[in-house]
């Protein structure tokens, strides 16, 4: 056991390294298409309703355990589930850990594919065009390469350590990815056609409403852009000081998440409207075109078409995606980094070395079996590893958890009238709604 642990040097800095790790992927690519096809403003609006009804809550649990434990998410599980057994916290965490590796190993891969498409454009500008149209199309080689490149760019991060590493780098990395958007939303708008993109995303179609798909749409999301359920959050809450005020820190990390969705929604869809205008296919049916398509093959067709402008405007996109993803990735990776350095007296840089193998060993078992893996574990972890465990939070900050926890203890309630309020909330309330929507995605497979 170490006898110092790191920790993040300043609110602002925790701040941004958890944002960092809940903007991704998710918001930039999943959230707009999930909003362009399921009713545009309407879903906007469930997204919403859901984020505060269930998922912020899920997330203050995860963290508050991580910050009243002062552990990583094994250690954290086993004191916080104390009175009931310490192996049930054990497995529990080690189940988040492995869903943080399962996490992992998908999303380093579609990373890689972000890099490999930030640098294509670079290349073109060099004149090594041969290189930028091996970087721009799908390849197993180019999987081979650039997924290991990701593992090793997160690894040099995280070795680093909380401080130095994690919050460093979060830090210079969530100011520019929020410039980068903004500027591309401001060049996007502009183009002819756009309006018409804007006007799907806003204009809420109040008949989707009435599909309960869409609730289980917007809670799957809303749990996988707040990084929920693989115990990142909580390692992140564990290296702030103990007793912060993880509701105020909650909300602001909430606050951002959602926010950067909702401009990528403004910089996702109008990009499509303006493809459209060009004469690009963007509709598969009656459905705007979502997955890889739309990021790998319309974004890339569109911004060649662009004249000189796009090579500039491919780079910024890409860029600002491989940043996001960056950060992304270094909240799970922590979590086992953090397990092995704390409970297994591995030092942080064997630590590091460990876990990246791992994942890209994960990773590389997913691109040998492709079409069986890739969506297989994609599924597992959205649709069964994050709501599962948000749901274990729940349970284990309302009803395991007995000592040392204020959410439980009778006396503070006894004079802090809001502070029953919210325990009682997550204790009644929470566990039962995400019961109710997790039966009702069971019931959808
Ligand atoms: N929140 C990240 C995104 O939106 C994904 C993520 C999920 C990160 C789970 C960590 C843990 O892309």
């Amino acid at each position: 056991m170490s006898t110092m642990r790191d920790s993040f040097q300043s609110r602002i800095g925790f701040i941004l390294a958890a944002a960092g790790s809940a903007i991704g992927l998710g918001n930039i690519w999943g959230f707009p298409t999930q909003a362009a096809n399921n009713g545009g403003g309407a879903f906007v609006f469930v997204y919403l309703i859901v984020t505060v009804l269930l998922a912020l809550p899920a997330l203050y649990a995860e963290m508050y355990i991580g910050n009243q434990t002062q552990k990583n998410p094994v250690g954290a599980l086993q004191d916080a589930c104390e009175g009931v057994s310490r192996n049930l916290g054990k497995y529990a965490g080690l189940f988040g850990l492995l869903g943080a590796i399962l996490m992992l190993s998908f999303y380093t891969i579609v990373a890689g594919w972000m890099l490999a498409h930030a640098l294509s454009p670079l290349m073109d500008l060099f004149g090594f065009t041969d290189a930028a149209t091996w970087l721009g199309e799908s390849s197993h080689a180019r999987n081979l390469a650039f997924t290991p490149v990701f593992i090793i760019l997160g690894a040099l991060i995280i070795n680093q350590g909380v401080s130095k590493g994690i919050e460093r780098w979060s830090s210079r990395l969530m100011p520019i990815l929020f410039v980068l958007l903004i500027g591309l939303i401001i060049y996007i708008l502009q183009q002819p056609g756009a309006s018409e993109g804007v006007a799907m995303y806003l204009q809420p179609d109040f008949s989707q409403l009435r599909d309960p798909m869409l609730i289980i749409s917007a809670m799957g999301q809303a749990f996988f852009s707040l990084s929920i359920g693989v115990g990142g959050m909580m390692v992140y809450g564990s290296y702030m000081k103990k007793n912060a005020n993880m509701g105020q820190l909650v909300l602001s990390i909430g606050a951002l998440d959602t926010l950067i969705a909702f401009l990528a929604g403004l910089l996702i869809i109008p990009t499509l409207f303006v493809a459209q205008h060009l004469g690009l296919e963007v509709f598969s049916g009656d459905k705007l075109i979502g997955g890889p398509q739309l990021i790998f093959s319309v974004l890339p067709t569109l911004f060649d078409s662009m004249g000189d402008i796009g090579v500039y405007v491919a780079l910024v996109f890409f860029s600002l995606m491989s940043m996001a993803a960056l950060t992304s990735t270094l909240s799970s990776t922590e979590v086992p980094v953090a397990y092995l350095v704390e409970d297994k007296n591995c030092s942080r840089t064997k630590a590091t070395v460990l876990v990246s193998l791992i994942v890209l060993i994960a990773c590389m078992s997913i691109v040998y079996n492709f079409d069986s893996l890739f969506g297989l574990v994609i599924t597992w972890v959205n649709t069964f590893q994050l709501p599962i465990m948000g749901l274990f939070y729940f349970i284990v900050v309302g009803w395991i958890w007995k000592r040392g926890n204020q959410l439980t203890d009778q006396a503070l309630l006894a004079s802090k009238p809001s502070l029953r309020l919210w325990g009682n909330y997550l204790r009644f309330v929470c566990p039962i709604l995400l019961s109710i929507v997790f039966i009702n995605v069971l019931m959808a497979l």
